[in-house]
């Protein structure tokens, strides 16, 4: 495995998000102040080639997974070409998207044929009108027709994600549990992480424990099945339920140890862990005509910056990080 990958921890890092927009058709409470994000020129922004470029440089030493993120990916007027070239990189197995859902379902059939292989949709409350007061927008049947029409197109698992927030949707917790039932869904909650501008504070996030508690109350055979090596996620499940329960828990218990993720920025930037603020831009060392192996080395010296593992959620709520909308969805250590 690529030397420029490996960190000083021996982690490999063989799982890369590109983040392909800034922008969004939802204004999640817990993702983005209200007042919207300052978004990056578009000359700044990664172009259509050189996300393909960059992924190129990734895929070629070893990276056999690449997550489609945003903003809101599935806005990009060129997302179907991305899916469509990356899936002829020799060594790329996975291809994913993370969607809000909300165009999902007029574009599943162009997605499969381009090549897209797993679907992560977000979904915070099955009311929808508690649905549309988190993500400040309406929409809530839109997603729910995109969730249940990848489960009839195959996707598998289709996984959906769901924030848990003290006061605003912890009591749904059981009914997401009830989802499972006879859907081949993956339920996951996550625990709430500090972001600038989320207003995140301690007593608002429901921990991976309480919920367990309050899960096997109603079902006490809720059991854990065998945990992958670099998940996020714990997995369990009611037995005799078609679906699966996920537990992501980078708070209470961060999977810092396992991470074999990186990330790019709609800007560019490589950030090597979702909760640091160490960014390096690869667009400018692109558009300044580097090589490909000038390029590999400063990614390489980036991941050799990588921390263990993150500072502890108090740090991290107290440190300056891009709200979650301006990284892509997903994370790592300062
Ligand atoms: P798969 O494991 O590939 O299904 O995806 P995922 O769970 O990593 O991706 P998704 O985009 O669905 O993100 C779900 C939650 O996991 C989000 O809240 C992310 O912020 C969080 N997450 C994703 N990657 C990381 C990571 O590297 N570290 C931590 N701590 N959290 C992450
Ligand atoms: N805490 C936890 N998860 C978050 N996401 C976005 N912001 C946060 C946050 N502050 C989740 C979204 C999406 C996933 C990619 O990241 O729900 O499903
Ligand atoms: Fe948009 Fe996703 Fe952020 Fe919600 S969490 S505002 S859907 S990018």
């Amino acid at each position: 495995f690529s030397a420029f990958l490996t960190d000083n921890f021996g982690r490999r890092h063989s799982y890369l998000r590109i983040s392909l927009t800034e922008k969004c058709n939802l204004r999640c409470q817990y993702c983005m102040p209200e007042e919207g994000v300052k978004l990056t020129p578009r000359a700044q922004l990664l172009s259509t080639s050189e996300i393909l470029a960059v992924a190129r440089i990734f895929v070629q030493e070893g990276v056999d997974k690449i997550r489609l993120t945003g903003g809101e990916p599935l806005i990009r007027p060129d997302i179907l070409d991305i899916i469509t070239e990356l899936r002829s990189f020799e060594g790329l197995k996975t291809i994913a998207v993370t969607t809000n859902g909300m165009n999902l379902a007029r574009l599943l059939p162009k997605l499969k044929v381009a090549g897209l292989d797993l679907l992560n949709i977000s979904l915070d409350s099955l009311v929808p009108a508690k649905f549309e007061f988190i993500v400040r927008r309406k929409g809530f049947h839109k997603v729910l027709e995109g969730i249940d029409k990848a489960i009839d197109m195959g996707f598998n698992p289709v996984k959906v994600n769901c924030v848990v927030m003290r006061g605003l949707n912890e009591d749904e917790i059981l009914d997401f549990v009830a989802l499972t039932e006879n859907r081949p869904l993956e339920v996951r909650f996550i625990e709430y992480m500090p972001f600038d501008g989320n207003k995140w504070n301690f007593r608002k996030m429901v921990s991976y424990q309480e919920m367990l508690d309050h899960i096997r109350q109603q079902w006490p055979t809720f059991q854990q099945l065998q945990l992958g090596k670099t998940d996020t996620a714990k997995t369990f499940s009611v037995p005799g339920f078609q679906g699966k329960v996920g537990f992501i828990t980078s708070m209470s218990d961060h999977f810092c140890g396992s991470c074999n993720r990186l990330r790019i920025t709609a800007d560019g930037n490589l950030k090597v862990c979702l909760f640091g603020n160490v960014e390096v831009s690869l667009r400018d060392v692109l558009r300044s005509g580097a090589s490909d192996q000038e390029l590999l080395e400063i990614i390489g010296a980036a991941v050799g910056r990588k921390k263990k593992q993150h500072a502890g959620m108090f740090s991290i709520s107290q440190m300056k990080n891009r709200p979650m909308i301006l990284i892509g969805n997903t994370f790592q250590s300062p």
